[in-house]
């Protein structure tokens, strides 16, 4: 299958173009934070608590806060119906996006505490796991915990030979190389950098550099949303 004709892309985007994206924050009464996130074919909901007390007791840091993440996919999210229940691949990236969260979230001000952050994807396009990082960040800074910054995400990946923003479902599929990165956007620190495929040195240059500035963009959106939900702008 051809996925890159006369310059385009399957989908018609150009090789540094993301999809449509669309971000809400605080669209849930219950929890203390939360957005909602639609990228390209991807639908995500994202809930905070906290900081709460950890239970069991046994589970406390006496030093700092515990992020505590849960990735789930609905079993109407993909198209073959997925099984419930967590299988390697959430558990995985539930510990990937605890880890990028928890070098934001000023954990040492919340002893003993823990915070939870669930996500929800209801659909499923390729991407999901930034989709779902930034929609986490969104709603921890809903949930008004403190942050030293944001979580940007954005995938880059190698197809037909070319370096492309933001793979699609059939370019994730049957590209070449996938390459999810996640940065604190006021430092340009990278929180999360996976790699599946191969690359030459200069194409993960080329690759990382398209990502981050990506990411920077999707930070426009995130701030956005946010002054969207509390100043009504
Ligand atoms: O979603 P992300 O790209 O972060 O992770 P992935 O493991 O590379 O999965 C790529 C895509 O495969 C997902 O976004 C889903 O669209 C699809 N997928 C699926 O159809 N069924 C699954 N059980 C898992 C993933």
């Amino acid at each position: 299958m051809e996925l890159i004709k006369d310059g385009k892309r399957i989908d018609g985007r150009s090789f540094d173009e993301l999809r449509p994206i669309k971000i809400e924050a605080g669209v849930l009464k219950r929890a203390d934070g939360s957005a909602y996130v639609e990228w390209g074919g991807n639908k995500v909901l994202a809930a905070v608590y906290g900081p709460r007390e950890a239970q069991p007791r046994h589970i406390q840091n006496p030093t700092k806060a515990i992020v505590s993440c849960r990735y789930n996919m609905a079993a109407f999210s993909v198209s073959d119906r997925k099984r419930q229940g967590p299988d390697r691949r959430s558990v995985e990236i539930s510990k990937i996006v605890s880890e990028a969260l928890d070098r934001v979230i000023f954990t040492e001000q919340f002893p003993r505490a823990t915070i939870d952050v669930y996500m929800e994807v209801l659909q499923a396009d390729a991407g999901t796991r930034c989709t779902c990082l930034t929609a986490a960040s969104v709603a921890l800074a809903d949930a008004g915990i403190p942050m030293r910054d944001f979580v940007s995400a954005c995938a880059v990946g190698k197809v037909d030979g070319q370096i492309v923003l933001d793979l699609g479902k059939e370019e994730d599929n049957l590209g070449e190389a996938d390459l999810p990165i996640a940065i604190m956007p006021r430092t340009g620190e990278i929180l999360l950098l996976q790699m599946d495929g191969h690359l030459t040195m200069e194409e993960f240059n080329k690759a990382v550099t398209l990502g981050m500035n990506a990411c920077m963009k999707i930070y426009e959106m995130q701030k956005e949303a946010l002054m969207k939900k509390y100043t009504g702008d």
